[in-house]
């Protein structure tokens, strides 16, 4: 039976090469589905297995946090230098322009505000809703060792089934309420259980010591949280050290929009978390950079 190929060309099938079963980039994913690596590969940076996120979710929480007052202005100058966007489907829709063609990580766990029980969430979302936003992942807070840790965990589970259906990853965020510790026993606790019921990556805070004991036993990528204002300087050291333990990435709020020159730190961070340049170098470049901002600026007015 003659093919319906009709060209003249000789086929080639290149015997002589095999095909390269070339494993997938970050940790603990190589078993996942296509559409669940395609959609990491728009979180996390395949040359260098690393991401900067920005995370602007906070008002889901706390309402106007100081910084994303109005994110139409002080966040969208951002948007050429973060690897990926973390935040609500309200503020996703009503200010970033859909032309953004990076990953979007979307909130999707809330309820409870600052004025009641942190732990008592619930899942926010809707999967059919997730998948019209085109999204990249789906995050959801879990609060172990929390007043409604069972509840959370659930919330959990539950979008990570979802997300398995429709080949979206789900990050799961390690919160720390007032009263939980920050040390590594309780990162590793928290992270690892995360992990163990099939989030995709973890979000977790830096611990000073043995940080690198939490990375190693958690099967999973693992970014950090930036946490509270820190001086520029301390956050790049807390971000190198988090990166030489480990870690594959920042997702960083407040000490890049809280930061007298936005714009200068997260491309200093972009330094430390790509180029594996040490904190006394981005520092410098920080620096120069604010400055030479300031300076375009005071020119124009
Ligand atoms: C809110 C979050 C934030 O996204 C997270 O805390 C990151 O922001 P920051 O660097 O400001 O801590 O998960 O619960």
């Amino acid at each position: 039976m003659p093919e319906v190929d009709e060209s003249e060309r000789e086929k080639q099938f290149y015997t002589d090469i095999p095909v390269k079963n070339r494993p997938f980039f970050l940790k603990g994913c190589n078993n996942l589905d296509w559409g669940m690596k395609n959609r990491l590969s728009k979180i996390f940076n395949p040359k260098t297995g690393k991401t900067v996120m920005l995370a602007i979710d906070h008002g889901y929480f706390q309402g106007p946090t100081t910084g994303l007052e109005r994110v139409d202005v002080t966040i969208l100058p951002l948007l050429p230098y973060a690897d990926t966007l973390m935040l609500t489907r309200g503020i996703l829709r009503a200010i970033i322009p859909p032309t953004f063609d990076k990953g979007i990580v979307l909130r999707a766990s809330g309820g409870p505000s600052v004025l009641n029980e942190l732990s008592n969430e619930e899942i926010a979302i809707d999967i059919d809703e997730a998948i019209r936003l085109n999204v990249a992942a789906m995050a959801v807070q879990v609060f172990i060792g929390g007043q409604f840790e069972t509840k959370s965990v659930h919330n959990m589970t539950r979008l990570v089934d979802m997300g398995n259906r429709y080949g979206i990853p789900v990050l799961g965020v390690t919160a720390v309420g007032k009263d939980m510790g920050r040390d590594a026993k309780y990162m590793r606790l928290a992270s690892r259980i995360l992990a163990e019921l099939g989030v995709t990556y973890v979000k977790t805070y830096y611990t000073e010591k043995d940080f690198d004991t939490v990375t190693a036993s958690c099967p999973v990528p693992i970014v950090i949280a930036g946490g509270k204002k820190l001086p520029e300087k301390d956050a790049l050291t807390m971000a190198y050290r988090a990166i030489q333990d480990g870690a594959a990435g920042v997702d960083m709020g407040r000490n890049i929009f809280q930061s007298d020159s936005p714009v200068a730190m997260i491309k200093a961070i972009r330094k430390i978390v790509h180029d594996r340049e040490k904190p006394e170098a981005a520092f410098e470049f920080f620096l120069e950079e604010k400055n030479r901002l300031e300076g375009n600026k005071k020119r124009k007015t």
